[in-house]
């Protein structure tokens, strides 16, 4: 085991409270005789000087047990996981979650690996990649120390991707969309081996659940620049696996950048989904559906962006009233739309899509159905007619005051 300290960067590295909170958890632990480490991406982040609190600790022994010590000296709010080893403490403003180290294996490619206790060892070599698979102990005497059973340090150093045993994407080919995750977050490259049997491997992904699938899919879209990822998948065969028809280019990325500038509040992550589906054709997303098993709100809005691509020709007429434009799309989830304004080649469509979305669909006649009663016009068939005229009027500037759109109730209702 390497004996190199990261004590004082790992106290220069976490707030005060997280920091004097893991201290306590190290020394309770070993008042208890247990080793307790924090492991994976904060190691692999504090060495790279990346901010990340989502602390991980594991423990060689009972998690359950020793969370619960912690939380009978702390305000922290316990939630305890004993079939899985797992437990969490959550404080006012951050959490720790504490595992017992395990040891796994697979009973097939893509199976959820069987679990059972073991030693730090143990956990670390179930590991994903190098550079996730570094711990520092936490134990008053050890406090700070790294140990580095597969060269992690090395790696980040040297900017690599590395697995840590030639069957690792057979075994769990999520790893494979993980791998690119982070190559293409750090700017780092698979190490040659790595690359090697990434592409072979690439057709594992067959062997893993919708769900999971979809897991890393939304990973992906939360990073900074997922087109880098969703890139290089393509480049090496792997995006293709998740739909034959997906397209990893220059169109795509190009479509991205924009769509995180028009989603300054909200998460890209829904509009990403409908860009990357653009190209698919009905038939191929309804497989990209079922295969991803997304849920109805998400599947709706990349139906909708395929159903409102096919009518954008309409959308081409310059003439169209502001009330033909609100005709043709209400019925369309935002998203769909705004995925068709960053899609749509022909200025006029685009112009009509946008002037929908920011003004026509908030557009509503002053009066309303009670309005319409008050003045004598009966409810039924033609009260709805009279409703959808006068929000016509409104929408093309033919009506703007109270007044206005009661001279034109009046006139209705002669006419309808
Ligand atoms: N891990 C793994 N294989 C997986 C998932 C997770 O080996 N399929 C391990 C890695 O050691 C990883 C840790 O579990 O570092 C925590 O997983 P996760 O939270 O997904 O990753 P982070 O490293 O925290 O990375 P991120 O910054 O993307 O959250």
């Amino acid at each position: 085991m390497s004996e190199k300290s990261l004590s004082s960067q790992l106290e220069e590295y976490l707030p005060r409270g997280m920091l004097k909170l893991v201290r306590d958890a190290g020394e309770k632990a070993s008042e208890l005789g247990l080793e307790l480490y924090v492991v994976g991406g904060v190691v692999r982040d504090l060495l790279l000087g990346r901010a990340n609190f989502d602390l991980d600790l594991v423990v060689e022994g009972d998690a359950v047990k020793l969370a619960q010590e912690l939380a009978k000296e702390s305000q922290a709010r316990l939630t305890v996981h004993p079939h899985f080893g797992t437990a969490k403490l959550s404080y006012t403003s951050f959490s720790l979650d504490i595992a017992t180290a395990r040891r796994e294996s697979y009973s097939h490619p893509g199976a959820l690996p069987s679990i059972k206790s073991g030693s730090l060892t143990d956990d670390l070599c179930r590991r994903d990649f190098s550079i996730n698979a570094m711990a520092l102990c936490l134990a008053p005497q050890r406090f700070g120390e790294l140990i580095d059973l597969y060269h992690g340090k090395d790696d980040l150093d040297n900017r690599l991707i590395r697995i840590l045993h030639p069957n690792s994407f057979i075994d769990d080919a999520t790893r494979i969309l993980r791998g690119l995750r982070y190559e293409q977050r750090l700017g780092f490259k698979l190490e040659p081996k790595t690359d090697e049997l990434l592409r072979r491997d690439a057709a594992m992904l067959d062997t893993i659940s919708g769900d999971r699938l979809r897991h890393e899919l939304e990973l992906i879209l939360k990073e900074d620049k997922p087109e880098r990822v969703l890139k290089r998948a393509a480049e090496l065969g792997v995006l293709t696996k998740l739909h034959p028809s997906l397209r990893g280019n220059g169109w795509l990325s190009n479509r991205f950048s924009h769509a995180r500038q028009a989603c300054k509040r909200t998460s890209p992550s829904p509009l990403y989904l409908c860009l990357l589906i653009y190209n698919l054709s009905e038939e191929e997303n309804e497989q990209f559906l079922s295969r991803f098993n997304f849920q109805k709100r998400l599947a709706q809005a990349m139906r909708h962006t395929l159903q409102l691509k096919t009518k954008l020709h309409t959308l081409a007429n310059p003439q169209l009233k502001p009330s033909d434009i609100y005709q043709l799309l209400r019925s369309y989830t935002t998203q769909a739309i705004q995925a068709n304004v960053l899609a749509a080649e022909s200025p006029v469509v685009s112009q009509h899509l946008q002037s929908y979305l920011a003004r026509l669909r908030y557009v509503k006649p002053l009066l309303n159905g009670e309005d319409l009663k008050r003045m004598g016009v009966p409810q039924g068939t033609q009260m709805g007619a009279i409703l959808d005229a006068l929000h016509r009027a409104k929408l093309n500037g033919e009506v703007k005051t109270r007044e206005e759109e009661e001279r034109l109730v009046h006139i209705l209702c002669y006419t309808l």
